[in-house]
């Protein structure tokens, strides 16, 4: 399905199944096996996934302490067989943006650089689908799932320079957006004002979500662009934690792996759910604090 495009101003774009097949057709286009794909972790799984199954290696640059993506460590890692850059921006599960300067010497590389957008609504930035037209290397991934709240019906898209479109089309499976996904999407871009007046309530959320926690003093809150707070919790045990909102009835993403030790990720909601969050953590707090438990201790 081709459209025109809605934020931007741009004038083709193409719409396919979810973000994930959108970059599986970019991989399967561009790359070869044993060629290598440059990605700034801890970041979206996805891109790894498939460019293992592309046959390709995947080279992992890590991001800095505060998940922050340094266009020097990117080039440092660049070999002949270098085929395509990976950045995700806002990031998940860090919510980090990579600022504009950074990804500008990213782009001069002349290598492909992909930027995975699914969360720029939440920034408050336009992103980067107008620097497809003057920048023949790059391509912006977007997706429905986040601000159309379509997540599940996989209706992603992708800006992508002119030139590599027809080899893209080579690819690219038929039939991958449903009756159901496609009517989502119309509705969705039909309903902007509503969309758009959504976006601005979870930003504000966020901020408000972000504040109260990074009040207690075992919550080390990451600033975020997107529409989820990424948490480092300190001197507790995290999957503990995670496990206790869940009696509550609160569902957070606990992670412990590598750059990400005792983190747990924070979607915003409505306002009763960040009250609820916060009391439930209040109280944990004034548990651990009790002189009772700090006489068991
Ligand atoms: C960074 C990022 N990109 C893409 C997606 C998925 O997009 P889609 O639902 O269109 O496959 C997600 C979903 O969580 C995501 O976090």
């Amino acid at each position: 399905m081709k459209f025109v495009g809605f934020l931007s101003g741009l004038t083709a774009a193409s719409i396919w199944g979810g973000m994930y097949v959108v970059s599986d057709v970019v991989l399967k286009t561009i790359l070869n096996p044993g060629e290598e794909v440059i990605n700034c972790v801890p970041t979206f799984g996805i891109f790894r996934f498939s460019t293992l199954l592309c046959g390709g290696k995947i080279i992992e640059v890590p991001r800095d302490n505060d998940f922050a993506v340094s266009a020097a460590a990117i080039k440092a890692v660049i070999t002949k067989k270098t085929k395509v850059i990976f950045l995700v921006s806002p990031n998940n599960p860090t919510g980090t943006q990579i600022p504009k300067a950074e990804i500008l010497q990213i782009l001069e590389t002349g290598l492909p650089v992909v930027i995975d957008e699914a969360y720029i609504e939440f920034s408050g930035m336009p992103g980067h689908a107008g620097w497809v037209l003057e920048h023949g290397n790059l391509i912006v991934l977007r997706t429905f799932s986040k601000r159309g709240g379509l997540a599940g019906l996989r209706v992603g898209y992708g800006i992508f320079p002119s030139a590599l479109m027809p080899h893209l089309w080579k690819i690219k499976q038929p039939y991958n957006v449903s009756v159901a996904a496609s009517a989502a999407a119309i509705a969705s871009l039909a309903d902007s004002e509503h969309m758009a007046e959504v976006v601005k309530r979870l930003v504000a959320e966020r901020n408000r979500m972000a504040e109260a926690l990074s009040e207690l003093s075992f919550i080390k809150v990451y600033p975020s662009n997107s529409n989820f707070v990424l948490c480092r919790v300190i001197g507790r045990d995290a999957k503990e934690l995670k496990l206790k909102l869940e009696e509550r009835g609160i569902l957070v993403r606990y992670f412990n792996k590598p750059g990400l030790t005792d983190c747990i990720r924070i979607s915003a909601g409505k306002p009763e759910h960040t009250d609820e969050l916060t009391s439930v953590l209040r109280n944990m707090l004034r548990d651990q604090n009790s002189p009772r438990r700090r006489k068991e201790r």
